[in-house]
């Protein structure tokens, strides 16, 4: 939500903020913008609208500049306006700020400065920063300082970067949002993400909530919260600069669809030895006497989770998945031998950070799984475990999906092995040699897919019914949230038994239903002939021998493996379908409206 960047160093910013810009977007499309320092003072150029509309804009510049800060907002306070847009400036244009993240206390703030007779020009949070710094300026601090005290006054969560034009540096701070510090020979980045940078550096250093830092072109100081200089590891991360573009594909999406073979893949090395039938998740918690299991997360991640629960109380365990928005109210007062598993890709989302931090204000063992290292959840949880899919850009959630899934997977088939509560499924040789095909079988089925076809058939209709049992529940919801996210259309997802307890009553003959048959399935075949009956279209989504391929008007094919596979592979078929219809619709597939990835605010 928001993505900020920083430049400093030997060669021009301009292109490389705009590039980092464009890699930021998955984090908020309202508007964009760039401030740049020149030789005699600050340049800004913003606009509402995408980083391809700030291009526009600037088409025609020539900068020489070698410092700048960039900025792509998904919008908080204010509508989505030029005045709204970052770069903010003081009154007198000597400081420029970006932030991600919502200053609690900024209304106050505002108060005092206009009190001190500033004038503020947008709705945002963010505008009082620029004039903060220029008042304790104003007071004779140098600018560190004078930025220092400006974060000392902010509450809330924030990721800042700060431009001045008394000198060759940007000032920067993080509290609660993510800001990595990009290292190349004699030129530094700042962003709220790797993906930003790759292109020039995979040095990274992570900075921590409370560091504030200053970057020039011959080194940075870092200070953590204690005012300290402190040194902070430079570390190499493994993802490559070509995995951050589109590639031979049309979005973002289809290409991370393409890649869960590769993905899964990755999830999976290392963490599975068929010859022992047992994983191997290195995990130091002592997870022996586990009694519950709290998976908690949002949106898709939320499904993940209840895959998980579902997969998870079949080992004897009692998991419940919970959204995280809903922890504090649902979860009850967990008991000490509580797991409490944050499921979110991006390790940024408010709502998950919240509740991983009640679980660890009450005491609970807690793990995160998760695709970005180092992320917030990832360093607050006892043990992050690393999905691996590599960098998702397309705002809605793919591959990292059925990577989560994969890992939880096998997280469940450890507490089976190593908790005195759980009972050892049936059958695990079976399920971890299926895991292990289970990249080969995807790649069967996106060759195989005739989800084009599908979307051309059904496309407009009232609304799209998803329906599924068990682990076929949460990828009956999970198509349909994708399927919403992107097409726009009215979509739902329920556990088949629901059907008939109100959802029946929108049934009519332009209401497809997609039913997952990928488990045990034969009530599902009752539910879907129960919609039949009234009108709608049943879609299959099954291997070819199910018997509710004799009564379906369609069929999404998917091959016979064990239960957890053959419903990640029918999740597969789903995401193809939405992605087929969203395409025929003309969508913004990578960029739905309304939404951004990473959504750090409750
Ligand atoms: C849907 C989607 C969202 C995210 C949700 C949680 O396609 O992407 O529903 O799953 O915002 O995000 P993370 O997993 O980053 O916590």
């Amino acid at each position: 939500m928001c993505g900020i960047i920083a430049h400093v160093g030997d060669g021009r910013a301009l292109d490389p903020l705009v590039t980092g810009l464009e890699k930021l977007e998955y984090r908020g499309y309202d508007s964009a913008g760039i401030a740049v320092k020149n030789g005699t003072g600050l340049d800004v150029w913003k606009c509402s609208g995408q980083v391809s509309d700030l291009k526009e804009t600037i088409a025609n510049v020539e900068s020489e500049a070698r410092i700048g800060i960039g900025h792509t907002r998904w919008s908080t306070h204010g509508p989505p306006t030029d005045e709204n847009a970052h770069p903010h400036t003081d009154q007198t244009d000597r400081v420029a700020a970006v932030h991600n993240g919502i200053i609690e206390n900024y209304e106050a703030l505002k108060a005092k400065l206009i009190d001190e007779g500033y004038e503020f020009t947008s709705d945002t949070d963010t505008e009082v920063i620029p004039n903060l710094v220029d008042y304790y300026l104003e007071r004779g601090n140098e600018p560190l300082a004078a930025f220092q005290h400006t974060v000392n006054e902010l509450e809330g969560s924030y990721a800042i970067a700060v431009v001045v034009d008394e000198n060759d540096s940007i000032y920067a701070a993080r509290q609660g949002s993510p800001l990595v510090l990009g290292v190349e020979a004699n030129t530094y980045f700042l962003a709220s993400d790797v993906p930003a940078f790759l292109d020039h550096t995979d040095n990274v250093v992570y900075l921590e909530d409370g560091d504030t830092i200053e970057v020039r072109a011959d080194g940075v100081n870092i200070v953590d919260d204690n005012d300290q200089s402190v040194q902070r590891e430079v570390e190499q991360v493994d993802w490559q600069p070509d995995e951050t573009g589109k590639g031979q594909y049309d979005h973002f999406m289809l290409k991370e669809i393409h890649t869960q073979p590769t993905s899964l893949r990755k999830t999976i090395e290392g963490r599975v030895d068929l010859d022992s039938g047992s994983t191997d998740l290195d995990i130091e918690s002592d997870l022996s006497e586990v009694e519950t299991v709290h998976l908690v997360g949002c949106g898709t991640s939320y499904h993940a989770a209840l895959f998980a629960a579902c997969l998870l109380n079949r080992c004897g365990l009692s998991a419940r998945a919970i959204r995280a928005s809903e922890y504090d109210l649902t979860a009850g007062t967990p008991s000490n031998n509580t797991l409490f598993v944050a499921v979110t890709q991006s390790g940024e989302t408010a709502d998950t950070l919240s509740a991983l931090r009640r679980a660890n204000d009450v005491g609970l063992d807690t793990l995160a799984v998760t695709n970005v290292v180092q992320s917030t959840v990832a360093r607050e949880a006892d043990e992050p475990l690393y999905i691996r899919a590599g960098p998702e850009i397309g705002v809605a959630a793919t591959k990292t999906f059925s990577s989560q899934a994969a890992m939880l997977t096998l997280l469940s088939q450890h507490l089976a092995r190593v908790n005195q509560y759980a009972s050892r499924v049936n059958n695990i040789e079976a399920l971890l040699s299926d895991l292990t095909d289970l990249p080969d079988a995807v790649e069967g089925v996106l060759q195989s897919s005739n989800a084009t076809r599908l979307a051309e058939k059904y496309l407009d209709e009232n609304a799209y019914f998803f329906i599924g049992r068990g682990l076929g529940c949460s990828v009956a919801k999970e198509g349909a949230l994708k399927f919403k996210e992107i097409t726009y259309e009215h979509a739902e997802g329920f556990a088949s038994g629901e059907l008939k307890h109100g959802p029946l009553a929108l049934v009519t003959d332009r209401t497809p239903v997609f039913a997952v048959c990928a488990d045990d399935s034969s009530k599902t075949v009752t539910n879907a002939k129960e919609a039949q009956t009234r009108g709608a279209p049943i879609i299959a989504v099954s291997t070819s021998d199910h018997s509710i391929v004799d009564t379906a008007d369609d069929h999404l094919s998917i091959p016979d493996m064990h239960p957890v596979c053959s419903n990640l592979l029918a999740n597969v078929q789903l995401q193809l379908l939405s992605y087929y219809c969203a395409t025929e619709l003309g969508r913004a597939i990578d960029k739905p409206r309304n939404l951004a990835k990473s959504v750090t605010v409750e």
